[in-house]
């Protein structure tokens, strides 16, 4: 049974009945592949998204290449998300930022546009044909010199780095984030803060959705909040963003 809150504010119950919210979503995707189901109200993610900065067109290039090559574009941040993050990373002076989850690079260069001319980013990503999608796309962008992709497992590849990071954003296997964020923390500088992406699953954390990723997103969450070397707040963005900070 979902949660009579969400039954009432949401169509999430009618479409799941009939398969898998995410993808079912996806297929009805908006002009740069805004993706999961929403868990705002109808409309309000389109409207919120109309009333965002647009991407500028090194951001639409890799949203429209990423729609045109992938079945599961869904995994792009999108535009909405993809402000935020590059607003995050301005308010937030960061100087050095650290990805989890790659994908075909839309979430990295929307964060490395704000960062300043010396500033680095470094992100991380398992599949071979994303990461040179990605790379192709950083190249071309006016970016390239701030970007460092790395081609492997995370889990792997944040064990040879060295921090401080002012911004991580954990945006990878779901199974993995509780590691993620054990690994990402000691690397966190004085002010950083984690950001940690689809928190809230399409809405299924809150019924009693079962799927791999809800559980493991489920324990994710509890994880985090039960942790009192930290500070968080989850943002219904999108999917679910939650922002962590030490306490
Ligand atoms: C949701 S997508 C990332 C979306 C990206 N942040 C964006 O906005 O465009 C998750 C990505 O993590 C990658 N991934 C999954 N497991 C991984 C692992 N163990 N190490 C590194 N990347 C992994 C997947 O191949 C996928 O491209």
């Amino acid at each position: 049974m979902c949660d009579a809150k969400l039954r009432e504010s949401s169509l999430l119950c009618k479409t799941r009945s009939r398969g898998n919210v995410r993808t079912e979503h996806a297929n009805q995707a908006g002009r740069y592949g805004l993706a999961v189901k929403p868990i705002t109200l109808e409309g309000i993610d389109g409207y919120a998204e109309a009333h965002s900065t647009p991407p500028p067109p090194y951001l639409a290039a890799v949203a429209e290449e990423t729609r045109a090559s992938f079945a599961d574009a869904e995994m792009l941040v999108g535009t909405l998300e993809g402000r935020f993050l590059e607003l995050l990373v301005y308010v937030s002076r960061a100087r050095s930022v650290l990805e989890l989850g790659t994908f075909t690079g839309y979430s990295a260069l929307a964060m490395a546009s704000a960062l300043p001319a010396d500033g680095r980013l470094v992100t991380c990503e398992v599949n071979r044909e994303r990461a040179q999608l990605a790379q192709r796309h950083f190249d071309a962008s006016p970016f390239a010199d701030r970007i460092e992709l790395h081609v492997g497992p995370a889990g792997k590849t944040i064990r040879t780095l060295t921090g401080p990071f002012d911004l991580v954003f954990i945006d990878a296997d779901k199974g993995s984030y509780v590691d993620y964020y054990e690994a990402a923390l000691p690397l966190l500088s004085e002010r950083g803060v984690i950001a940690a992406d689809n928190t809230l699953w399409s809405g299924e954390v809150v019924g009693d959705g079962n799927s791999t990723s809800a559980v493991a997103i489920r324990a994710f969450n509890q994880h985090v909040l039960d942790d009192p070397r930290v500070v968080c707040v989850m943002l219904t963005i999108r999917d679910g963003i939650t922002l962590i900070r030490k306490a």
